[in-house]
């Protein structure tokens, strides 16, 4: 019977299942269905059930022979119902992909349908992100999975679901994609994310989607599994496709006890950052007396004609280089938080948004910012006018400040937007408009010399297993295992990326921050990005000619780096999460729940979700992220 043989070849299906059904429960639980004798944690609002046994996947994949006489009954695809289940049968996706030899084509999965085949073959559809630190191992360790005995009788599907910044993946990502496998076979971009197992907070990135190319029934789903656990699920669905036992659990080696291959790698990728990298885009860059003149600027409030701001205001050495406040206070209530910057050089963008695509850029736009200096290009260039010719112009010599005594020719105050600005003659107005960008350069230059100091987690990673006490380790295992370390990665312990998490808005109205979405033409066309006139190397732009507003990009928002946390307090770009216990607690929800106005989108499906019980454990972990920024 149908039903009794796949009873016996799920078990290792089920032990994963039992995550899932979780989930799926409370979904049947809430439509008001028979959730399978399930009970209810009335303080979780949770419902607990044994896993069930299959429904639709059982019969999808036992019902009858798929090849008869060595012809495939169904033709190119089994036409039984599909759907993205466990024991299912998986839908028919076609992507735009790259073949065994970096070749452009479209890949369909009935291309790996081989339903007369003398033996099955196992197809891992392994589903990752170019963000995506956790990701990574498994990427580069291709080679392990397929030398193990069952070498020839797995094939690899790499699909890529976004890109580096977090945006949907496309085409051209792939070439990029293939480059951090050490064995691919094909790739292709999956900017739908076509296998998102409903509901999906429990399933964190990288996935592994394990389907039989006999059935092309989907006989398992891994999240983030360890080495050990990927070579027993794949060797043991093999065995059990072949009827045979399952191989053995395979013993590891962990590093302090503790670590598997995987989690090791990426604490050991945790360092204190030094100088950050070059930037072509600015020619002082790293010129010492740019620096230095960046350094009065920083804390001038001259520079706002309310003479009461200045960037130092709001970035306080003694607060983290933030400022201690929900929102920022400067000649108005800002909308968000400021955040630490002592690392912002290490960056691809800059705000929350990531609207400045360099520091220079940066820089200078708190200036025009009507709620942070109330300032115009035209009042901070008559004040350099005034107060720093001699220095601004040793620093900047290929731009000689023009007479700016002649108010006629340029008004004391304005910005583009402004009539006053806006009738000055062209070759004013760029003038105007190079003394503000060499004034961000400046700044910049500055804001490189900024340093942090080694954290105990730093010592840690690099194999002092005895400068972390037991709940500080906990607090580590804690945060890789629920999945933090998909985005939070690397020496700064960010992936740089945009992400929407769900987090509560600092607007004053309570209305929901748009984030990413908003600042896409800014992003592509804005007059001072890096592919601009006042850029120093436009080729060193970030690359993006085509980004569209809309679907992942509402309600995203750059992933900030951890270094810091300790001293930068409240949190998140509204900055109305006072302490960890706020944080971590919205993160054990998968933050707000869909449908609260105080944020918009959707949240990223690999958002971790964990209980209550889980969630103090976090603390010491977090307690560690120290800076105790410096500048010279
Ligand atoms: C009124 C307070 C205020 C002032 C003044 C101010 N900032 Fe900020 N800063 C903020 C806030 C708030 C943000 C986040 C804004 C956003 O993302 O929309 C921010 C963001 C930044 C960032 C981006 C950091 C990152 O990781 O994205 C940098 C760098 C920075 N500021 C430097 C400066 C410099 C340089 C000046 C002076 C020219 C300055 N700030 C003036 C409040 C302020
Ligand atoms: C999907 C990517 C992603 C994952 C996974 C993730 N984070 Fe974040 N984290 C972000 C983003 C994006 C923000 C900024 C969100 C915002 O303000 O809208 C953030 C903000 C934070 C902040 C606030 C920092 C500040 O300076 O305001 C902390 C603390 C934090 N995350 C810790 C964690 C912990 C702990 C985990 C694991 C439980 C985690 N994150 C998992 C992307 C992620």
């Amino acid at each position: 019977m149908p039903r009794t043989s796949l009873k016996h070849a799920a078990p290792l299906g089920l032990a994963l299942l039992g995550v899932v059904v979780t989930a799926f429960s409370a979904c049947s639980g809430s439509s008001g269905g028979d959730s399978g004798g399930g009970t209810v944690d009335a303080a979780q609002d949770r419902v607990h059930v044994a896993p069930p046994e299959f429904d639709s996947g059982e019969d999808n994949i036992d019902a009858g022979p798929l090849c008869v006489n060595g012809v495939s009954v169904d033709g190119a695809y089994p036409k039984r119902p599909t759907a993205v289940e466990l024991g299912a049968t998986a839908p028919n996706f076609s992507w735009d992909g790259l073949d065994e030899n970096g070749k452009a084509l479209p890949i369909k999965l009935a291309d790996y349908f081989e339903p007369c085949a003398a033996k099955s073959r196992l197809l891992v559809v392994r589903v990752s992100a170019a963000w995506c630190g956790t990701c990574r191992y498994g990427l580069l360790h291709t080679a392990d999975s397929k030398q193990a005995s069952f070498g020839k009788r797995l094939r690899f599907l790499d699909l890529l679901v976004a890109d580096e910044d977090g945006n949907p993946a496309a085409a051209s990502d792939l070439a990029a994609h293939r480059a951090r496998i050490d064995s691919p076979d094909r790739v292709a971009a999956d900017p739908n994310v076509s296998f998102v197992f409903m509901p999906p907070p429990t399933l964190l990135l990288p996935l592994y989607v394990l389907i039989d190319t006999r059935t092309m029934g989907i006989r398992n789903i891994l999240s983030d599994p360890d080495p050990a656990e990927l070579a027993y699920r794949l060797g043991g669905e093999l065995a059990l496709l072949d009827g045979q036992a399952q191989p053995a659990y395979p013993s590891q080696t962990l590093v302090d006890g503790q670590w598997s291959a995987n989690q090791w790698a990426l604490i050991s990728e945790i360092k204190t950052p030094g100088a950050p990298p070059a930037d072509p885009t600015n020619e002082k860059a790293d010129d010492v007396a740019a620096a230095a003149f960046g350094k009065a600027l920083f804390s001038d409030q001259t520079l706002s004609p309310s003479n009461m701001v200045s960037c130092a205001t709001c970035h306080q050495f003694a607060k983290g280089t933030a400022d201690g406040l929900a929102q920022s206070q400067g000649v108005g209530h800002v909308d968000r938080n400021a955040p630490a910057i002592a690392l912002a050089s290490f960056a691809r963008w800059q705000f929350w948004d990531g609207r400045a695509d360099s520091q220079w850029a940066q820089a200078t736009g708190p200036f025009e910012a009507a709620k942070e200096f109330g300032s115009t290009r035209l009042f901070v260039a008559h004040q350099i006018y005034a107060n720093y010719k001699p220095q601004y112009e040793a620093v900047w010599t290929k731009y000689p400040l023009p007479d700016l005594t002649d108010m006629l020719r340029f008004p004391s105050s304005g910005m583009p937007g402004v009539p006053a600005y806006d009738a000055m003659a062209t070759a004013d107005k760029d003038a105007i408009t190079r003394i503000l960008v060499n004034v961000g350069k400046s700044i910049a230059a500055y804001e490189r010399t900024f340093r942090v100091q080694p954290t105990k987690l730093d010592t840690y990673a690099t194999g002092d297993f005895a400068a972390l006490s037991g709940d500080e380790k906990k607090g580590l295992g804690t945060a890789l295992k629920v999945g933090c370390f998909q985005c939070h990665w690397g020496p700064r312990l960010t992936d740089d990326a945009f992400h929407n998490t769900r987090f509560p808005t600092g607007k004053q109205d309570g209305t929901a921050d748009p984030g990413r979405t908003a600042v896409v033409t800014n992003v592509l066309s804005g007059q001072l990005i890096s592919s601009s006139v006042y850029s120093d190397a436009p080729a060193a732009h970030s690359g993006i000619t085509h980004l569209v507003a809309g679907g992942p990009l509402v309600g995203a928002f750059r992933t900030p780096t951890l270094r810091g946390i300790t001293e930068s307090a409240p949190y998140g770009h509204g900055g109305n999460l006072t302490a960890f216990a706020d944080v971590v607690k919205l993160y054990g929800n998968a933050g707000l729940m869909p449908g609260d106005p105080r944020a918009t989108g959707t949240s990223e499906p690999c958002l971790p979700k964990f209980d209550t019980t889980v969630q103090p454990t976090l603390f010491p972990f977090l307690q560690l992220m120290t800076a105790n920024a410096t500048a010279p």
